[in-house]
């Protein structure tokens, strides 16, 4: 049953699409390249192959198909990926849970009911109804967004969900409740958020896992609220088992593909800040709800673009973590601009007060350095030597932060003619300067997901070789059948399996979905590495021919050395039994087998 599913899902959708709508794929020949989403990098090693619809990393070796990628992008267990693939190929599923499937199903069950209270709770008060459009939302917003309210009670979501037959337990585990541990156990639940604008937070596949909910004051005064500033004017879900604080970004499940398609990131703090700048058009946005970025987060981000632009906060916080974001984010290979909002204290407010200037204001956004520069102009008096040293050390420990050596260098030289500094002065500087540290919660490096694969890095002559003739063979099996099919001893016995099934069957067999397994993940690397060759592939036939004839002689090359090598190692073993009749054999047989050498190496 779930084979099937499976294969017409596969049927469905290709693999190009299904994976653009996490990473940029650019073409490489017949196959696509990115970066690996997998692991750090700044070159593509990642290749995705139409024709057998696999992918590889070359980086850190793994492969597979449209399920795999999804299980490990998404970070979700098989039957999710098939279902986001279900879903996504309009394939209906029979009906399968697994066991961990269905606990975390109550809890998107339970956030979806609550959602609902929460919505019809806000349809019916105009008050807060009210302060949400006068703050330049709009009901179209409301609704995508699935905004609601939470009322001034200390048990309305807590009955509804009881009422609804949810158990204690269950509605423990969504992080809506808090346990009130001086009241006896059965009955010691109370709601977590009351009288609060309620933004629900969903995660990459849309399921309803958090809120974050801003205090409403209206005109009489709050009941179960004595003191916001000790609660805070936003209160955010715990950490859960479905809500991995620094995995998940506001927005992200809707603005991803926008992101992706812009290769830009807008990052702003708060939901109101991101709701009204979506509402203005701008949609490659996400909010980090009022902290600074996490390497997951980055790392999620670096999958859709490398462009972040930061529109924080016009005030300290915002100032500390955009900085703290751009050190992180410049260590995974970003390119960052600074929104710098001085006409209001955020975003939200500032399209209020200047609605039609948001993109205006976007596109002015300066790359990080040269915002900093501009900064610590305005700061230091740089016409004296003092204020140049003043400046020197608020900027240099900013620019350790850039790994780039072209950027650094860019910035050493705009330096020098700005501050009128000889640059090698500047430039001993700079080395004698530590990068500046930010209090530094969030940099140790998430474990890679793949282990490096050892096997690719150590090959033989003859496997390198073997696997480029037959990686363009499959490309062009008509023109090299011939050839090919000649030459088969010659190959690495890796491929002798593969090659005597072509002999045999014909070479129709490399699309046969019923082939033994090891033998078809052999196929699918050749697709895979032909990228390596795309030059080659490019070529007309009578070029491609040569090189092939070229290579297969560089195999016989290689097959026969390796030949002399096991002879030798017999004529010893000969000598030391004094054998002297295996021995005048084995002379005979070396010389032979140097005769075809030589006529090979012409
Ligand atoms: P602020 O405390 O600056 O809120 O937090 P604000 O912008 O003044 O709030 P409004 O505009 O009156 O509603 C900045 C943003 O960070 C998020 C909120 O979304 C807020 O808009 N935030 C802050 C959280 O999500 N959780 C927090 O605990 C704090
Ligand atoms: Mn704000």
């Amino acid at each position: 049953m779930e084979f099937d599913a499976k294969e017409e899902i596969k049927s469905k959708l290709n693999i190009v699409d299904v994976l653009s709508s996490y990473i940029q794929l650019h073409k490489a020949g017949t196959n696509y390249k990115a970066c690996c989403p997998f692991h750090n990098e700044k070159t593509p090693s990642f290749f995705v192959s139409p024709q057998r619809q696999i992918w590889h990393c070359f980086g850190c070796g793994k492969t597979g198909d449209i399920f795999t990628f999804v299980m490990n992008i998404e970070n979700v267990d098989f039957i999710t990926a098939l279902k986001i693939l279900a879903d996504k190929a309009g394939v209906k599923l029979p009906r399968f849970d697994s066991k961990i499937n269905s606990q975390n199903k109550t809890i998107y069950n339970i956030f979806t009911d609550v959602i609902n209270l929460y919505q019809s709770n806000l349809n019916k008060n105009s008050e807060v109804k009210d302060y949400l459009l006068k703050r330049g939302l709009t009901e179209n917003i409301i609704q995508e967004f699935k905004l609601g309210f939470s009322n001034d009670n200390w048990n309305e979501a807590l009955n509804y969900l009881i009422d609804k037959g949810y158990t204690p337990k269950d509605l423990l585990e969504t992080g809506l409740f808090i346990q009130n541990t001086n009241k006896p156990s059965s009955n010691n639940l109370y709601d977590r958020f009351r009288a609060r604008i309620m933004f629900p937070i969903f995660n990459n596949s849309n399921e309803p896992v958090a809120f974050t909910g801003r205090i409403f004051e209206g005109s009489s005064p709050l009941k179960t609220i004595k003191n916001i500033d000790e609660t805070g004017k936003y209160v955010n879900s715990p950490q859960t088992k479905v809500y991995e604080k620094g995995k998940i970004l506001y927005g992200l499940n809707i603005t991803k593909r926008y992101i992706s398609q812009q290769n830009e990131a807008i990052v702003v703090e708060g939901t109101m800040d991101f709701l009204s700048a979506y509402l203005k058009g701008v949609q490659n946005i996400v909010a980090s709800l009022g902290t600074a970025l996490t390497i997951d987060q980055l790392t999620l981000l670096k999958r859709l673009s490398d462009k972040l632009i930061l529109a924080y906060d016009n005030d300290e916080a915002g100032k500390m973590a955009t900085e703290r974001n751009i050190k992180l984010a410049l260590s995974l290979g970003f390119q960052i601009k600074i929104l710098n909002i001085t006409e209001a204290k955020d975003i939200s407010d500032f399209i209020n007060i200047l609605p039609d200037k948001l993109s205006e204001k976007i596109t002015q956004s300066l790359p990080a350095m040269d915002f900093y520069i501009n900064h610590g102009l305005s700061m230091y008096n740089t016409n004296n030597v003092s204020g140049k040293n003043e400046f020197l050390n608020y900027f240099l420990p900013k620019l350790k932060w850039e790994k780039d050596l072209i950027q650094i260098s860019h910035y050493l030289n705009k330096l020098s003619a700005v501050l009128d500094v000889d640059i090698h002065a500047i430039e001993e500087t700079f080395k004698t300067i530590s990068p500046e540290e930010t209090e530094d919660v969030y940099s140790k490096p998430s474990k890679n997901k793949f282990e490096l694969d050892n096997s690719k890095l150590l090959r033989s002559k003859s496997e390198s070789l073997s696997e480029i003739i037959l990686s363009i063979f499959v490309q062009n099996p008509l023109m090299l059948k011939k050839l090919v099919l000649e030459n088969i001893e010659f190959f690495n016995f890796k491929y002798q399996d593969l090659l005597a099934l072509i002999k045999t069957k014909g070479i129709e067999i490399i699309n046969d979905q019923t082939i033994d397994p090891l033998i078809k993940e052999i196929i699918d690397d050749l697709y895979i590495n032909n990228v390596k060759y795309e030059d080659l592939l490019k070529q007309n036939e009578e070029i491609i021919l040569a090189e092939i004839n070229n290579f297969i002689k560089l195999l016989k090359q290689e097959h026969y050395k390796n030949k002399i090598n096991d002879i030798q190692v017999e004529i010893k073993n000969a000598e030391n039994r004094n054998d002297s009749v295996r021995i005048n054999e084995l002379i005979n047989e070396l010389n032979t087998v140097c005769k075809i050498i030589n006529k090979l190496n012409i």
